[in-house]
């Protein structure tokens, strides 16, 4: 992470977050309309951890367009997408018992 921010301009990396959260958001809303047609107890609670990982993107845009130092913006990075492992793994995963519900 440190090193494609350090490798790149500004604009490079602002465009790379831009389209990093294109594809969050879709996910999320993909997730969240899947959690409206199903019988998902743990909607709740999803949609508050995916609200603050569009919090912690949205940072992590901010620091850049203020031109914070390239290793802080690294490191927020890869928290980041530390997290969003430790999201799929431990938080979505939990919905696979009912996704036949949805087919
Ligand atoms: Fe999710």
């Amino acid at each position: 992470m440190a090193g494609f921010v350090d490798s790149h301009d500004n604009a490079s990396v602002l465009s790379a977050i831009d389209r990093l959260l294109l594809l969050l958001e879709r996910h999320f809303q993909d997730e969240e309309r899947f959690f409206a047609v199903t019988s998902y107890p743990h909607a709740p609670a999803h949609k508050i951890e995916h609200r603050v990982l569009r919090h912690m993107a949205r940072h992590i845009r901010g620091a850049v367009e203020l031109s914070r130092d390239g290793s802080f913006v690294g490191l927020s990075l890869r928290h980041f997408v530390q997290a969003m492992v430790e999201h799929i793994i431990e938080i979505d995963l939990g919905y696979r018992p009912y996704l036949h519900e949805a087919e």
